[in-house]
This record gives C-alpha cells, sequence and structure tokens, in this order.
C-alpha cells in the first residue's frame, strides 16, 4: 500500500505545514505534519517533546516569525526544522519525532516506519 500524505503542490518554503494523521501499530491515531524548509520536505508527529500537545497555533502554523524554527505554540518551545532537535525552550533536550518520507512525482509518501496514514 501506498502511503501518501498529499502533494508538495502549495507547500511553500517556511510556509504553512500540511496537517495529516497518521496511525500507530495499535492503531492509535496521531497528528503529524509536513513542512518545506530549506528546498526540503520535512516531517514530523505535531506533539510537543514538552507536553504531547500539538505545536501549531492556528492549523498549519508552525514556524516562527523569522521562519528558521519551529514553534510549540502553547510555551514557546523552539524546534529545528530540518531535524526537529529541542533548540530552546521547554523541550529541555527533547526534539520531535521525525517521520521518514520521500516526494514521488509531487506526491508526499510515508516511508515505512511503524506508521500508516490514516
Ligand atoms: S507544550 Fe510545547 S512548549 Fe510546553
Amino acid at each position: 500500500m501506498k502511503n501518501i500524505i498529499g502533494s508538495t503542490a502549495g507547500l511553500e518554503e517556511g510556509g504553512k505545514g500540511l496537517r495529516f494523521d497518521v496511525l500507530n501499530s495499535d492503531g492509535e491515531k496521531i497528528p503529524a505534519f509536513v513542512i518545506h524548509f530549506d528546498y526540503q520536505y520535512f516531517a514530523y508527529l505535531n506533539r510537543c517533546g514538552h507536553i504531547a500537545v500539538q505545536l501549531d497555533y492556528m492549523p498549519g502554523e508552525f514556524f516562527s516569525d523569522d521562519g528558521r524554527s519551529l514553534i510549540c505554540a502553547t510555551h514557546g518551545a523552539e524546534y529545528a526544522p530540518d531535524s526537529g532537535a529541542c533548540l530552546g525552550g521547554p523541550c529541555f533536550g527533547v526534539g520531535l519525532e521525525p517521520l521518514s518520507i520521500v516526494i514521488h512525482e509531487g506526491e508526499i509518501v510515508l516511508e515505512q516506519s511503524g506508521y500508516t496514514v490514516a
């Protein structure tokens, strides 16, 4: 089965992210997102390293004002867009969980990683 998340069309560099859901091996639905940064695409579970809440203050709004980090709307933890590493704030070294994706003919595809697209 092909795990298609969506299209790269409309995913602007440093712009709004694409929200989607994955299922883990227990069938639990978990929110996730893809962003476009530095000419690449990166996907993460939408779950802060501080408390397990979603990051975006408005649906799809993940980037800080300067576009150099992803920021949690709840207490301001900041993450590196290209690795999910905690850069500062109350994530205390706990990064975002990355999801492995590939781009195939303009489609963003989730690679086998213990998750499937819901
Ligand atoms: S819940 Fe994200 S910084 Fe606290």
